[in-house]
């Protein structure tokens, strides 16, 4: 029987379904009783964890977990998130691609860092339906490493029911070959030019290729299921194809929520920060379904090639009969409108033996001091498009906090890259023009998603309203 309807103050909430339990990652447990607000403890803390034989890897996690747990919320839902700090240094939590107030973001420009040993409470309403993810947001080069992250669900207010929902999220990690622990920090060479890249890949937490790794992530799933599967890439620098063999499968979401048209591809192609929804159905003749990630590597001969390794495997066993998801309608903000043209050119240097990235000339943020340039001011609501440009290191996953934005343009051209963005990447020698709204009022962060990058200077806010 349907759940009675709630009054929270004046208003009348209807009955809504229960969430749909979405595999792969432990749930935050909801300490409220009401069933439109989600009330949380998050601890960040140091973590022991067993990745590969032998010593266990010293980490940062959020609740003992790596990933960090899974806040699973339903779009208008109220999040409380009384968080800890018991680490030895500074924090503070990001929740990237929210569309929140500013003052709860997370951005070290506006929320002094939580220090060892204090709390804050994050309270927010989450405005978007979508795959999203929670980060640390200082100290990034290291606490991301280290793995302070964690991913977030927000249901669609009338979801798509699925036979089953599970979530990914990709990350590698550079470990010592001698003790499984964290490898130290560079400050010169490729690290700082093209940003860290690890020697393991990892699928939720589970270190998937090489010697001694636990292998993909693996479940079973019946013939004739249609799946969802959410995926998150947190890695620091790294950024890959990704192909799911052994079913028909269609795109049906990007970083800000459902697409108003589903779409087929081989393969598509996603950056440190980003997120997809595939919608996954085995194949009539399939004995398993298999997640790849198409990595660059170096082969015996030193060639670059390209390489798939399994992120995920589900077997197929069983048979069941699945409806048709049904999508709610979607639009998208309308892309062929007047809109100003501004230019933001993402470049690095050395200047006095320094590293140094800039945003349009400036170093907006250098070292571990928190101060922050505004690079410009924008009115609500008014399209902008921004056509970004680097001329260094082979690419910038560029992030802006608290919009949307749609991709309009490489190198000048039309491109198919459909569906609401908050990170885009900016290719080397390649321009990348996007279109936004800027609906959120606020002073917001504007970065590479690279930390060697962001943290060395390309990393600047802007003012909305
Ligand atoms: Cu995912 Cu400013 O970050
Ligand atoms: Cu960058």
């Amino acid at each position: 029987a349907p759940a009675p309807s709630t009054t929270v103050g004046e208003v009348v909430h209807p009955a809504l379904p229960p969430l749909p339990e979405v595999s792969g990652l432990t749930p935050l447990p909801d300490l409220n009783p009401d069933p439109h607000i989600l009330e949380v403890d998050l601890v960040a803390r140091s973590h022991a964890v067993q990745l590969l034989p032998g010593e266990p890897t010293q980490l940062f996690n959020y609740n003992d977990q790596f990933p960090g747990p899974l806040l699973h919320a339903r779009v208008g839902d109220r999040v409380i998130v009384h968080f800890k700090n018991e680490l030895a240094e500074e924090t503070v939590v990001h929740w990237h691609g929210l569309r929140i107030s500013d003052q709860m973001d997370g951005s070290p420009v506006i929320q002094n860092p939580v220090q060892p040993g204090a709390s804050f409470t994050y309270d927010f309403v989450v405005p978007d339906a979508g795959t999203f993810w929670y980060h640390t947001h200082l100290h990034q080069i290291q606490q991301l490493e280290y793995g302070l992250y964690g991913a977030i669900v927000v249901h669609e207010r009338e979801f798509p029911v699925f036979s089953t929902e599970r979530i990914f999220v990709g990350d590698d990690i550079r470990l010592r070959t001698t003790n499984n622990q964290v490898s130290g920090f560079l400050t010169s060479g490729p690290d700082i030019g093209a940003g860290r890249v690890g020697n393991r890949l990892l699928s939720n937490g589970r270190i998937i290729n090489g010697e001694g790794g636990e292998g993909p992530v693996t479940f079973t799933m019946p013939r004739g299921s249609i799946e969802r599967w959410r995926f998150v890439l947190a890695t620091n620098a790294l950024s890959y194809g990704l192909r799911i063999r052994g079913a028909d499968v269609r795109v049906i979401s990007t970083d800000g929520g459902l697409l108003p048209e589903p779409f087929a591809l081989e393969r598509v192609e996603i950056a440190p920060g980003q997120r997809y929804d595939f919608e996954v159905r085995p194949k009539p003749d399939a004995t398993e379904v298999v997640l790849e990630a198409l990595v660059l590597v170096l082969d015996e001969n030193d060639n670059v090639v390209e390489a798939p390794f399994e992120l995920a495997r589900g077997t197929i066993e069983g048979e069941t009969v699945t409806a048709e998801p049904i999508y709610p309608k979607v639009s998208l903000p309308a892309t062929s409108v007047e809109a100003a043209s501004h230019e933001w050119k993402l470049s690095g240097g050395v200047v006095d033996g320094q590293v140094q990235f800039t945003i349009n000339g400036v170093p907006s943020y250098v070292g571990e001091g928190h101060e922050h340039v505004l690079l410009e001011t924008f009115e609500p609501n008014v399209p902008v498009k921004i056509t970004l440009s680097s001329n260094v290191s082979p690419r910038h996953p560029f992030h802006i906090h608290g919009q949307f934005f749609q991709i309009l343009e490489r190198g000048g051209k039309p491109v198919f890259e459909p569906g609401l963005r908050d990170t885009v990447e900016v290719r080397g020698n390649e321009t990348a023009t996007i279109l936004t709204y800027f609906e959120n009022h606020g002073r917001w962060m504007v970065h590479c998603h690279i930390s060697e990058h962001s943290e060395n200077g390309m990393m600047a806010d802007i003012q909305v309203g």
